[in-house]
C-alpha cells in the first residue's frame, strides 16, 4: 500500500497545474473542504438531532427548503468567507449572489457557485446526497464590488470544480481542468486521504439513469432513447440525487438525463449549480456532457443565476445516441 496523500497536501503538490496564483486556488478548495466535513457531520447526525424537517419556506426556484439545505448554504458561505480568495457567491437556496467581505485587505479574484446540499428530498430516508460547487474568476475589477456578469460565465470559464457525495462514505471529486481525483473522508481522523486517482469513465455502459416514473411527461425521442435502453438491457439506476447517480456512472460508465418536460418545459436542473461543475467533471474524465438535444452544456449562455437545462451527461457514445434520438423524432416532439 502506497503513502497516504492528503488532500491539503494533494491540492498543494498539484498547484502548478493552475493556471493562475496558485495559492488562491489551494486556500479556496481548503475552504470547500471544510465545508464539506461540517455538512458531513451534520448530515450523519440528521437521524439524531432536531434538524431535518421542512424549515417552512421555498428556495427561489420554489422546491421545498430542508433546514439542511440551510445549513449546508450556510457553511459554505461561512467557510467561503475564512481565506478572503473569494470575493462573492451564488447558491441555489438564494435569490440573488452576495459579496463577500475582503479579509486583511486581500483583493479576492473568484467567485464560487454552488448547490449546497443535493438531493435533499433524500435526507430523511437516509439516502445520500451531495454538494456541488464551481469556481470562476470574477471578469470585474478587482478591489470593486461583484457583479452579476462575475456569475454569468459559460460553463467553459471555470477554473475548477467539484462535488462532495455524503455516501456510504464521504467522497469529494474535484478537477482544476487536469483530470479527475477523488478523496475519501476518513471520519476518525477527519481528513480526505486521495482514494480514486486520476478517474477515466468507462466507455462500455452498463447503466442509464433517468426518473422513468415520468416517461410520458418526455417528448418521443427521450421515450424512444428510454426504449432503446430498455432494449439493450441496460440496469436502471435511479437515486435522485444527481451527485450520486453521475457518481456511479463515473465508475461504471453509462448515461444520466433529466431530459425537457411538460412540468419543466426547460428541463428542471440549474445550469450554474448542478450542470456546469458536472460537466466540468464528467468532460475531465472522458465523457460528455449536453442537452437532451446534443447542445454542449458548458458552452450554454447563462442569462439567470437560477436557469434550468436539459442534460445528458456521461459516457460518450450513450449521450451522442441521446442527441441522433432527439434528433430522428424531433418532428413529434409535442410536449403534453
Ligand atoms: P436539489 O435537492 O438540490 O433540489 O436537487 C434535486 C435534483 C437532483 O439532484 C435530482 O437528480 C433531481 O432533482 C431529482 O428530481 P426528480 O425527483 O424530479 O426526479
Ligand atoms: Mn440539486
Ligand atoms: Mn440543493
Amino acid at each position: 500500500m502506497g503513502r497516504l496523500i492528503t488532500l491539503d497536501e494533494f491540492i498543494i503538490k498539484r498547484q502548478k497545474d493552475f493556471p493562475f496564483a496558485s495559492g488562491e486556488l489551494t486556500a479556496l478548495l481548503r475552504d470547500i473542504g471544510l465545508a464539506a466535513k461540517m455538512i458531513n457531520r451534520e448530515v450523519n447526525r440528521a437521524g439524531l438531532v432536531n434538524i431535518i424537517g421542512l424549515a417552512d419556506k421555498q428556495n427561489s426556484s420554489g422546491d421545498k427548503v430542508q433546514k439542511l439545505d440551510l445549513y449546508a448554504n450556510d457553511r459554505m458561505i461561512e467557510f467561503l468567507g475564512n481565506s478572503g480568495e473569494c470575493c462573492g457567491i451564488a447558491s441555489e437556496e438564494l435569490e440573488d449572489f452576495i459579496p463577500l467581505p475582503d479579509v486583511e485587505s486581500k483583493s479576492a479574484k473568484y467567485v464560487v457557485v454552488f448547490d449546497p446540499l443535493d438531493g435533499s428530498s433524500n435526507i430523511d430516508v437516509n439516502v445520500s446526497v451531495g454538494t456541488i460547487f464551481g469556481i470562476y474568476r470574477r471578469v470585474s475589477d478587482v478591489g470593486t464590488p461583484v457583479t452579476k456578469e462575475d456569475f454569468f460565465q459559460p460553463g467553459k470559464n471555470l477554473v475548477a470544480a467539484g462535488y462532495v457525495t455524503y455516501g456510504t462514505s464521504t467522497i469529494l471529486v474535484y478537477t482544476t481542468g487536469k483530470g479527475v481525483n477523488g478523496f475519501t473522508l476518513d471520519p476518525s481522523v477527519g481528513e480526505f486521504f486521495l482514494s480514486h486517482r486520476d478517474i477515466r469513465i468507462p466507455e462500455k455502459a452498463k447503466y442509464y439513469s433517468v426518473n422513468q416514473g415520468y416517461y410520458l411527461k418526455y417528448d418521443f425521442g427521450m421515450r424512444r432513447y428510454i426504449d432503446h435502453c430498455n432494449e439493450l438491457n441496460l440496469k436502471l439506476r435511479y437515486i435522485g440525487t444527481m451527485v450520486s447517480d453521475i457518481h456511479r456512472i463515473l465508475f461504471q460508465g453509462g448515461v444520466f438525463i433529466y431530459p425537457n418536460m411538460s412540468d419543466y418545459p426547460m428541463g428542471k436542473l440549474r445550469l450554474l449549480y448542478e450542470c456546469n461543475p458536472m460537466a466540468m467533471i464528467v468532460e475531465q474524465c472522458g465523457g460528455k456532457a449536453t442537452t437532451c438535444q446534443g447542445k454542449r452544456i458548458l458552452d450554454a449562455k447563462v442569462t439567470d443565476l437560477h436557469q434550468r437545462t436539459s442534460i445528458a451527461i456521461g459516457s460518450p457514445r450513450m449521450v451522442e445516441d441521446v442527441k441522433s434520438f432527439s434528433e430522428k423524432y424531433k418532428a413529434m416532439t409535442v410536449l403534453e
